[in-house]
């Protein structure tokens, strides 16, 4: 009877121990599926110089380069590849890093992704899967940039409702905006700069109110600028340079609050400046080089503004300089130069420290820095 008891309890322990084993092997090594689905985005790349999957070998796939998995689900969570890093690997190579190949669409099956950061290997091509958004609804990070993907933007992209981050900058991608993406309710980050994008921008990008930073520039992109820009009350860092935007700058874009940096250099864009970019004390950059701006500069500069950049150059601009510009805070790079402004250019800060080449070929421009007296 006691023995029976004793076998009893033996035999339970035996069984407990044997189900924690289960349990701890099957958490303490990545699930099959994710291993291999890692081992089929690797067959599609092709990366010579680092040997970084070369440690991409073993079952225990949380532990290889670039690769993190949650702590207690154990499933693939990150995948961190970037050329340019000061990791040691890259320091022995002495080199950056350089990859060929494409992203495989097995990515997809690693449903459990929350960041996908595959940026600056130089020569990766092919397109973006279009399975990611419609498998991939926990990414918060999509990072692609510096790659040679082309293609078009997933139009579903707005699907992802968790992305934080989309970076698809220094790529060959194609087609236009998906109007799905002001869907993208967390954004913070948008960076689609030099692409090959047609198209105009979704007018209703002001949904995106969480967003910090937009950055469009050099692509081909057509259109007006969408007054809804301005109720992203967040925004700080508009750049929409060299593109083929055309009409007006939207004047609701001088009373966004934490603006601090606005390119929309080398457009097609036509009308007056609007007063309250000129008086926005927040306004650090602006860039509106290059484009066909026309009327006279408003006299509205006050002693709130502090403009490191304010680049004005190649436009129509006519009549003479404000005398307010006297009585900003300070100017580092003062660009008017390409207009047709004519007048005395006024005594003082910041014009004391400026050379001609601010001031050249406008109409009749007189006064010191200019050769010409008035
Ligand atoms: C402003 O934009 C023009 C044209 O795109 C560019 O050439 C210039 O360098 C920019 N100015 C500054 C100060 O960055």
């Amino acid at each position: 009877m006691e023995r029976d008891m004793l076998s009893c309890s033996l035999l339970v322990t035996l069984l407990l121990l044997l189900l924690l084993l289960i349990v701890n092997f099957s958490v303490s090594a990545c699930p099959e599926a994710d291993r291999s689905a890692l081992l089929d985005f690797e067959a599609s790349l092709n990366e010579p110089y680092l040997g970084i999957f070369k440690t991409w070998s073993g079952t225990n796939c949380c532990n290889w380069y670039g690769v993190g998995c949650d702590p207690t689900t154990q499933r693939v969570s990150d995948i961190v590849l970037r050329g340019e890093s000061t990791d040691p690997m890259f320091e022995k190579a002495g080199r950056s890093g350089y990859m060929t190949g494409s992203l495989s669409k097995s990515l997809c099956k690693l449903d459990k992704l929350t960041t996908l950061i595959v940026a600056d290997w130089k020569d990766i091509t092919g397109e973006i899967p279009a399975c990611i958004p419609g498998s991939l609804s926990s990414l918060h990070i999509l990072d692609l940039v510096g790659n040679r993907i082309s293609g078009w933007i997933p139009v579903d992209i707005g699907s992802m409702s968790k992305l934080k981050v989309l970076n698809l900058a220094d790529n060959q991608i194609t087609g236009s905006v998906p109007g799905s993406l002001v869907k993208l309710g967390d954004l913070k980050h948008l960076d689609l700069s030099n692409n090959k994008l047609t198209g105009s921008i979704p007018s209703d990008i002001g949904k995106l109110t969480m967003m910090s930073r937009a950055l469009l520039n050099g692509n081909q992109l057509t259109g007006s600028i969408p007054v809804s820009f301005s109720k992203i009350y967040r925004l700080a860092d508009l750049d929409l340079s060299m593109n083929k935007l055309t009409g007006p700058i939207p004047s609701q874009l001088g009373s966004m609050h934490v603006l601090s940096t606005l390119n929309l250099d080398s457009n097609q864009l036509s009308g007056q400046i609007p007063t309250a970019l000129l008086s926005n004390s927040g306004l650090n950059i602006l860039n509106l080089s290059r484009n066909g701006l026309e009327g006279g500069l408003p006299d509205v500069f006050g002693p709130g503004t502090y403009f490191s950049v304010l680049d004005l150059s190649y436009n129509n601009l006519k009549g003479d300089i404000p005398k307010t510009l006297l009585s900003v805070k300070f100017v580092g790079h003062l660009d008017l130069s390409h207009n047709h402004l004519c007048g005395k250019i006024p005594l003082g800060s910041p014009f004391d420290h400026l050379d001609a080449s601010s001031f050249d070929n406008n109409d009749c421009l007189c006064g010191s820095p200019m050769l010409r007296t008035c």
